[in-house]
């Protein structure tokens, strides 16, 4: 008999599984930390739509990775008491797959599509009536014989995330009655989650150590909760019961998280903009280019929080690393000419 190798998917070894990240997704809009404005708006949008037994217009959630959009549209189906289900802008290729998606729902559900900003144009068009009128409209046929059938849609909600509001289309961005843009969170916030996320995970641990955690998370949740991971890893091969604040401090050091969050691509794109192209301006392409990451990583991942942080500032020639940049990495700032007008 052949024996079978003992295979380990990526997803068993993945730092971030999706077990982990489901225990700690918080369930109801009360355990969602932070946000309150957008959690006020819902909360009475939710109780209006109850009241008037009808779904919740389309919510669109927009910001940075990591912020907590899916956490929130699950939450609003859980609160609606609704079914909800999932898909994403690149799963749906042809106007048909979404046409079976839309055709299959039923009423009061809530269909996720996270991602949204990557639907086909042609694939998009199928959204505007069904948002709209709840209806479908098909071709079919072909050449003179074309005619157009219209199906009825049962009621529901459409949540779209998305990490680039920028890239959709203003027909699509119109048809959302709510547009929500999550921010970065305040440390405070990011402690309660930490707190939080610990007593889910059984971890003891100082307040110190929340706090060196929460200062080093670019205030996003997501991070917060990975590096609790990490650090309680530490604290297990040293065996300590308890997560002290020294502990956390070094194990944060060693994986190579600073004081305020930025971890080694965050400093090498800062160093390459101020070593190979004088601190900017520099177009994105070639940041990408000289630092080896894909575009879209630096502007989806890295940039948001540089930006936040005040390292980073786009104008219209092109990136600049400003001068806290500088001074955080304890490199001398010496004005580049090329930088002078470019706020006007
Ligand atoms: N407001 C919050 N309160 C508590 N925990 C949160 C909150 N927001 C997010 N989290 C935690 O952070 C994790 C990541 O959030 P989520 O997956 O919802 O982010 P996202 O915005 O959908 O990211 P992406 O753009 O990558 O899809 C969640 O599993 C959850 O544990
Ligand atoms: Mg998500």
């Amino acid at each position: 008999m052949i024996e079978r190798e003992n295979q380990i998917t990526t997803k068993e070894v993945d730092d971030d599984s999706q077990q982990f990240d489901l225990t700690l997704r918080p369930k109801v809009l009360s355990e969602y930390v932070g946000q309150m404005d957008i959690k006020k708006t819902l909360e009475i949008a939710m109780q209006a739509a109850q009241k008037r037994k009808e779904p919740i217009e389309h919510i669109l959630l927009y910001g940075p990775p990591g912020l907590g959009k899916t956490t929130l549209a699950n939450i609003v189906a859980h609160e609606m008491g609704a079914n909800i289900k999932t898909t994403s802008g690149p799963a749906i290729e042809k106007q048909g797959d979404l046409a079976s998606i839309l055709s299959n729902l039923e009423e009061n559900d809530i269909l996720f599509i996270d991602e949204i900003h990557r639907i086909k144009t042609q694939v998009e068009e199928i959204l505007y009536s069904a948002m709209e009128d709840y209806a479908l409209d098909i071709i079919i046929g072909k050449g003179p014989a074309t005619r157009s059938m219209r199906i009825q849609l049962p009621k529901f909600t459409l949540i779209g995330a998305t990490t680039k509001a920028g890239s959709l289309s203003s027909p699509l961005r119109d048809r959302f009655g709510h547009i929500y843009k999550l921010d970065f969170y305040t440390e405070s916030e990011i402690e309660s989650i930490l707190k939080r996320s610990s007593a889910i995970l059984n971890i003891e641990i100082e307040p110190g150590a929340i706090r060196e955690i929460a200062r080093c998370s670019r205030r996003t949740p997501r991070i917060a909760n990975r590096l609790l991971k990490r650090v309680r890893d530490f604290a297990e091969v040293a065996d300590k019961k308890k997560i002290e604040t020294e502990l956390a401090k070094s194990s944060l050091k060693t994986i190579g998280v600073d004081v305020i969050g930025l971890d080694r691509t965050d400093r090498k794109i800062l160093l390459t903009i101020i070593e190979k192209f004088n601190g900017g301006p520099v177009g994105l392409n070639t940041i990408a280019a000289a630092t080896a990451e894909e575009t879209e990583t630096i502007e989806d991942l890295y940039e948001p929080y540089l930006m936040q942080v005040g390292f980073l500032d786009r104008t219209s020639r092109g990136r600049v690393v400003t001068e806290n940049a500088y001074a955080h990495l304890k490199i001398e700032y010496i004005e580049n000419k090329n930088q002078k007008n470019l706020f006007y």
